[in-house]
């Protein structure tokens, strides 16, 4: 059997719809790859959700108006739909504030602070001199220590990716009302990084097979490793279960701490609503379950150090030992699979620098497939890529159209039209047979790719056997030969027969115009499964009830191998799989992001 195979996707942050530049990161690389997974016969358990904690959601909640929990029920809603509209084929796409995910999350904590990898220190925080109330890492601002740039957050900087203290800022302000902050002495809780280290440190050097990117960047930090605060002053947070910190309403966990355990604690929800609530295991506990993660680059540190740390910490596996606690032994990332910036015009796609492009604009206008075919064929996998119009106008019109739509198009409408059903071949010429061998090849190259997440070199390696096949029409003319019946059937037969494949190559990426390419070869039931929003209750807080993304993706019939196609099956007239774009969009944007100059 193969391995077991968890698809570890970043939580977004629950306080705004997605633009194209957040889903380029995370979401459709993750699903391209777990949708390979299944089709090639893994068990595939793909979780997610939002992000729903912390000074994003608060900051975001007084800008509109709204508490932080209908701020974060809003925006659950609104990205669990952008996610669907794309087909990402979740099992689970929960929240941060589930019952199951406090308890996740505290158990956890529990295992580390019995296992000693967690101790009280008094740190400087910020406080609003004018108010003397704490002041939020992210109502900070000031010069980045690292970088020099001058916007930088008390949580983050934006220019470089760095996480920041507040109290590592030069020149600090206040965002509210620009008076520099007071820092007082107040309790955290430290994880004790550098206890990890050194079992960090042997544990990246076996990771060989990571993006070189991303394997460095991580290993420049092992040098670097300080005890870090897993808590905050805060009233928006999972509550931190020890004595004298439970009910202290400003004192919660840090919000990434919280959000890295949701992998486990969706996989664990995922478990429970599944009827078998130990069906999380063999995706975490069985030595040889693989565990692959997808995000942007500035979530690197937190999934390659942080939440690794976690683990060798819950497992009793650091430089103080321990025992493992209630989760038993848990695997650690096999991949951290980072993306880069898309941007725009060279700027990161930012929603509060006004460069942003909505998904759910996207998708109204032109579908999800061809959005998810750029984004796997010219998005940012090793480098930031600029995303332009035109050159999505050009994708989409020259490959997506052009190459393939017009592939399936052609063969399929020779072989109606001339038979009315999959027409019977005879004596194969070496022409036939090579194109054949050809396509049946790709399914090792692609796959070969696929599995290590080079979704350019994959997608364009499925593409070239388009492009041969388109070839092989232009060659065989099979419109010329009303006079030799036989031939003509035998060319459409393998100009069907590649088709079929490379439709098989391409489900990952397209997988809903994989869904009509199988009707149209006159297939029936689900190819390729897609995501649905469905309504549950919370498993442990009454009264409490939220959409959740998930899918019957086991009853898919798409498999990564060629098979033979049936014939005889009839066939209908197809109609066009692409729409051609209009040339004028490349040059102007859509109305509703019009390219300024
Ligand atoms: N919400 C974070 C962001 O958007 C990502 C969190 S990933 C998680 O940058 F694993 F920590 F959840
Ligand atoms: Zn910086």
């Amino acid at each position: 059997m193969s391995a077991p195979v968890l698809t570890a996707v970043a939580w977004p942050y629950a306080n705004g719809p997605r633009h194209i530049g957040h889903v380029s990161g995370f979401g459709v690389p993750s699903d391209v790859f777990s949708r390979y997974m299944r089709m090639s016969g893994h068990q595939v358990l793909m979780v997610s959700g939002t992000d729903e904690h912390g000074t994003p959601i608060s900051v975001q909640a007084d800008k509109e108006g709204l508490s932080t929990r209908e701020l974060a029920d809003k925006y659950n809603r609104v990205i669990a739909e952008d996610l669907q509209g794309l087909g990402l084929s979740y099992d689970l796409f929960t929240r941060t504030t589930t019952g199951n995910h406090y308890r996740v999350v505290q158990d956890l904590f529990s295992a580390l602070w019995k296992n000693g990898y967690v101790t009280p220190k008094t740190q400087m925080g910020a406080i609003s001199p004018s108010t003397g109330r704490t002041l939020p890492d992210r109502y900070i601002e000031g010069t980045c220590p690292i970088c020099g740039y001058d916007g930088a957050r008390g949580d983050q900087c934006d220019n470089c990716g760095n996480q920041l203290d507040p109290a590592d800022l030069k020149n600090p302000r206040s965002r509210i009302n620009g008076e520099t902050p007071k820092f007082v002495e107040t309790e955290h809780l430290f994880l004790d990084l550098p206890a990890f280290a050194e079992t960090l440190g042997s544990w990246l050097s076996t990771r060989t097979e990571w993006r070189p990117n991303v394997l460095k960047f991580s290993q420049n930090l092992l040098g670097d490793m300080r005890p870090r605060a897993i808590t905050r002053d805060l009233d928006w947070g999972v509550p931190v279960p020890l004595d004298g910190w439970r009910d202290a309403p400003m004192k919660r966990f840090y919000v990434w701490f919280d959000a890295v355990i949701g992998y486990l604690s969706a996989s664990v929800e995922w478990a429970r609503r599944s009827g078998d609530p130990d069906a999380w295991k063999q995706f975490w506990t069985d030595p040889s379950a693989q565990g692959y993660y997808f995000m942007g680059k500035d979530n690197i540190v937190f999934h390659s150090l942080i939440w690794p740390s976690l683990l060798l910490g819950q497992n009793g596996a650091g430089d103080r030992g321990g025992e493992p606690g209630r989760f038993g032994t848990l695997n650690l990332p096999t991949e951290v699979v980072s993306s880069e910036y898309l941007t725009m015009s060279g700027s990161k796609f930012s929603t509060s620098r006004g460069t942003v492009i909505y998904v759910r604009d996207f998708l109204k206008e032109f579908g999800p497939d061809t959005l998810r075919y750029f984004i796997s064929v010219a998005g940012p996998e090793n480098q930031d890529t600029d995303f332009t119009w035109d050159e999505f106008v050009r994708r989409s019109n020259f490959e997506l159209a052009n190459e393939w739509g017009n592939l399936v198009n052609r063969s399929v409408s020779m072989a109606h039209k001339n038979v009315g059903a999959i027409p019977r071949p005879t004596a194969p010429t070496a022409a036939d047979e090579q194109l054949k061998a050809q396509v049946r090849a790709a399914f090792d190259t692609v796959g070969a790719n696929l599995r290590r997440s080079r979704f350019k070199a994959a997608a364009t390696e499925a593409m070239r056997v388009v492009g041969a096949a388109n070839k092989y029409l232009s060659d065989e003319e099979p419109w010329k030969r009303k006079d030799d019946p036989e031939r003509r059937d035998t060319i459409l037969h393998t100009a069907l027969q590649v088709v079929s494949d490379a439709n098989t190559l391409l489900t990952p990426f397209l997988p809903h115009s994989a869904q009509k390419v199988h009707e149209a070869l006159g297939g029936t039931g689900v190819w390729a499964a897609q995501p649905e929003i469905r309504e549950v209750d919370d498993l442990d807080v009454p009264d409490r009830g939220y959409p959740v993304l998930t899918g019957d993706y086991a009853g898919e019939a798409a498999k990564w191998e060629s098979v033979d196609i049936e014939v005889g099956r009839p066939l209908a007239k197809p109609s066009p799989l692409f729409a051609k774009l209009d040339a004028e969009l490349g040059e102007n944007g859509p109305e509703w992001a019009p390219i300024v100059t």
